[in-house]
């Protein structure tokens, strides 16, 4: 059947656009060619077509207005990290810590891959911005997929359609994004609800730096398919971002406002999974929020900061919503995040129950008597496997988040005050310290260690070297990207001070030592007033810690021996750590920054200079 190219909108005024779509249709040969205009109405009636076809299951309106669950296909349930690949000209540009494969060599496997690749489906044209449409800040992508599923996330995770057309005018820079399921259909062959290539050395996630383009096969799940998120907004814009002199960065951002109505803001790395939605959209402990203290959402995933000409770093969130963990979200752990998924949410993967509502392992109350698994199962509470899959996720708008700062919208972003790096560590490393200056807060953030979750590819559990949360998402050489963070200190007049978190170190018994969540605040706090230099702190082996009487405790029993354990550092622990660092270090050792073998001696030398198993070496 010839590809009907049903007539592109009037505002596609982009030669090279319109040429692109041509090419790529002729290439995939789908049925029909739609170019998204990002309505209300277009959305409703692509989530209308995906109940009918099966993909998508419509919650009680009662309950959950506006809301639909997707179930994938058990093959394709997290981000592909050993089918991700970087295909730069050159091997080296990619770096030892990316898959790479030359690009010709790359686009013969996938050419014909891409070959009749949507017969029997639609091509969807979907225009984007990451970042405020015309925001300076901003970058335009233009993603290709045969994924309805897709274009309904991507219109709440970024800004979507005729008005972004219209930003591109005639000749506008965009970055082109094909994405296909790799499940073309047969003439009279019937679809399922979640089409994918199940094989799973069939799917590729592929980027090519030079050409500023990104292919991606065979997976339609979040970050593989979403393609504005960690393609475009990390991986390729980590490389411009190197080139041009700022940062795309694996970030939250969040603005702590104190009951003077003084704004803080600070941008904060942790790896997937480990908590960066809910210390985005915190709620701080009664006390404070009495007293005036109130945290607000900019970003929960990614932030592209930039040096202002007033020599201070501005971010903005180039997302326009959020895909979020589901499991372990609850009223007590992110009272915010449930209030934005209240309604006009897309869940993929977690339980459906009875009365047409979700479910997932950690939300509140009783689990229910009775519900449907992420597979489609009946699942009860006896059951052995877990109803959500680990890695379930909710696709809420920004807007709806109550404590969203309007100043998201801002196309200029926020000023940031601090950098603030957290692993997920069952010993080891304490609750928060602070880097002696900015060379010692790369290396630290350089050499950040984390327990991996399900939301990376991995054996769970085990501790990698996770590098500013960015390992999976940088697409240059990690050597490089340290040497950029040391360099764009000089760009800076005031250089926001660097701390490092962690909120999973466990006692003997295997339980959390630190409340988390909402609790964090007190930790917050005490980086916001180390930033106007109201807080005091003790130096120690690893940077200046906070003193028990340091922490504003009102409302909370924690003792002082409690406190002593979360901030111990253990000689012998850190030795093993710091040679695990060496492990790292040797794998990019031709473009290791010449500070950071130094910076490991001294520190080294520091612990040596402690009592064996010192409380913490402060105060
Ligand atoms: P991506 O979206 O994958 O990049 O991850 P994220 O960093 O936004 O992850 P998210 O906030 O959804 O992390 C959720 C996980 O972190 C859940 O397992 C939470 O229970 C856990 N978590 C978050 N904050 C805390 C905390 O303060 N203490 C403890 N113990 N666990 C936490
Ligand atoms: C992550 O894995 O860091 C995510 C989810 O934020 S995904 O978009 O699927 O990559
Ligand atoms: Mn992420």
């Amino acid at each position: 059947m010839p590809t009907k190219i049903l007539e592109p909108p009037a505002a596609v005024q982009h030669k090279q656009l319109a040429a692109w779509v041509d090419k790529m249709a002729a290439l995939c040969k789908p049925d029909r060619v739609y170019w998204c205009n990002g309505s209300q109405e277009e959305y409703d009636r692509l989530c209308d077509d995906m109940v009918e076809s099966g993909t998508l299951i419509k919650l009680n309106p009662d309950l959950r207005p506006g809301s639909f669950l997707a179930r994938s296909h058990p093959s394709d349930v997290a981000r592909v990290e050993d089918r991700t690949f970087i295909c730069s000209v050159k091997q080296d540009d990619a770096g030892p810590t990316n898959n790479w494969m030359a690009p010709d060599k790359m686009k013969a496997i996938l050419t014909p891959k891409f070959d009749g690749s949507m017969r029997g489906r639609t091509m969807y044209v979907i225009p984007f911005s990451m970042g405020p449409i015309g925001s300076d800040i901003s970058q335009i992508g233009v993603e290709l997929t045969d994924s309805p599923y897709v274009v309904v996330n991507m219109r709440i995770m970024t800004r979507m359609g005729d008005a972004v057309l219209k930003a591109l005018g005639t000749n506008g820079t965009f970055i082109p994004c094909l994405h296909s399921v790799g499940m073309p259909l047969a003439p009279d062959q019937d679809d399922v609800p979640w089409p994918c290539s199940p094989d799973p050395k069939n799917k590729y996630i592929v980027h090519f730096p030079e050409e500023r383009t990104i292919w991606s096969y065979g997976s339609g799940y979040g970050g593989n398919a979403l393609l504005g998120k960690k393609c475009l907004a990390l991986r390729i814009a980590s490389i411009v971002a190197r080139e041009q002199g700022w940062l795309a960065e694996h970030m939250l951002i969040m603005g702590v406002k104190e009951p003077s109505g003084e704004k803080t803001y600070v941008a904060a790395a942790f790896p997937s999974a480990c908590g960066k939605t809910n210390f985005a959209m915190l709620v701080p402990p009664k006390a404070f929020r009495e007293e005036g203290w109130e945290v607000l959402t900019v970003g929960d995933d990614i932030a592209w900061l930039k040096p202002g000409t007033d020599g201070r770093l501005y971010a903005i969130n180039p997302e326009a919503g959020f895909f979020g963990v589901a499991p372990g979200t609850n009223e007590q752990t992110n009272p915010n995040a449930m209030a934005t998924i209240k309604k006009n949410t897309i869940f993929t993967n977690v339980a459906l129950t009875d009365d047409g509502d979700i479910w997932w392992e950690g939300m509140d109350g009783e689990p229910p008597q009775h519900a449907i698994d992420w597979q489609g199962n009946d699942w009860t509470p006896d059951s052995d496997k877990k109803a959500a899959h680990p890695n379930s996720r909710f696709t809420a708008p920004m807007s709806q988040c109550p404590s969203a700062d309007p100043a998201y919208e801002d196309a200029s972003g926020v000023p940031i005050s601090a950098f603030i790096f957290g692993g997920r560590r069952t010993t080891t490393v304490p609750l928060v310290t602070q880097a002696f200056n900015w060379a010692f807060g790369v290396y630290a953030a350089a050499t950040m260690g984390s327990e991996m979750t399900a939301a990376a590819f991995g054996q769970l559990g085990q501790v990698r070297r996770d590098p500013f949360a960015m390992l999976p998402f940088c697409g240059h050489h990690m050597g490089e990207y340290f040497s950029h963070w040391l360099n764009i200190s000089r760009r800076f007049d005031m250089l926001p001070p660097i701390f490092n978190v962690n909120w999973f170190r466990r006692d003997a018994e295997g339980k959390f030592l630190w409340p988390g969540f909402g609790e964090n605040m007190r930790v917050l706090k005490w980086i916001v007033d180390r930033v106007h230099g109201r807080a005091k702190a003790s130096e120690g082996p690893l940077g200046w810690a906070p003193r028990y009487e340091d922490f504003d405790w009102r409302g909370l029993k924690f003792s002082k021996r409690r406190f002593a354990e979360l901030m111990r550092v253990v000689r012998d622990d850190w030795v093993a750590e710091i040679a695990s660092h060496d492990e790292l270090f040797f794998r990019l050792y031709d473009k290791l920054p010449p500070e950071f073998p130094s910076i490991r001696d001294l520190l080294m030398a520091t612990l040596w200079r402690e009592p064996r198993d010192a409380d913490s070496g402060h105060g």
